[in-house]
């Protein structure tokens, strides 16, 4: 990551820590406007879904529908308790880079969502997805932390919940 990503992404990360509003997380208008308070000085598109195919992500014309989907699944989970606070972050997670909403940044906005999924709907604390490591250089955390996506892919979430520290 280079250094004018760096600043703009803690920017945006101090935009979510002191913003006045109690704006929902879950709704497609904060996921579009995290991302572009992350990534808008380094992309222009940031902020915007993706319009054209990538190897990860659903169909473009897709995105919208199946992101409401998970809102509403991820909405439902808190309100009713369906899993445990850590495994609806990783289910939650694991959907949201799934659809990839945008054309790059997918992994760490979807990182800080999750945090701010948990923090506004379990009072949780952040999730340490790094462990110690870089998570954006290729390392043994990296390659856990994309084989438990994968896993996740086949419907084997043990992994994942391993990586968000469920178990
Ligand atoms: N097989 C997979 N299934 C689901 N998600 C995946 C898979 N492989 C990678 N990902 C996700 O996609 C992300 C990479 O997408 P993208 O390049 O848009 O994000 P990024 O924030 O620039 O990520 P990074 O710098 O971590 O690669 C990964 O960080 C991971 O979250
Ligand atoms: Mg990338």
């Amino acid at each position: 990551m280079n250094e004018l990503e760096q600043v703009n992404v803690q920017n945006g990360l101090l935009w979510l820590r002191h913003r006045r509003s109690r704006q929902d997380v879950l709704s497609e208008a904060f996921i579009l406007e995290l991302h572009r308070r992350l990534f808008g000085e380094v992309w222009a598109w940031a902020g915007k879904f993706r319009l054209t195919e990538k190897n990860i992500g659903v169909d473009p014309i897709q995105i919208s529908v199946q992101l409401r989907m998970l809102l509403d699944d991820a909405r439902y989970w808190a309100e009713h308790d369906t899993y445990p606070s850590l495994e609806a972050a990783a289910r939650f997670h694991h959907r949201l880079v799934q659809i990839h909403c945008f054309p790059n940044g997918n992994g760490r906005h979807a990182r800080i969502m999750t945090d701010a999924y948990l923090q506004q709907r379990w009072n949780h604390p952040p999730i340490d997805w790094a462990g110690g490591f870089d998570l954006m250089k290729d390392n043994t955390r990296r390659e856990d932390y994309i084989a438990a996506l994968r896993a996740a892919d086949a419907l084997d979430f043990s992994s994942i919940l391993k990586i968000v520290g469920a178990e």
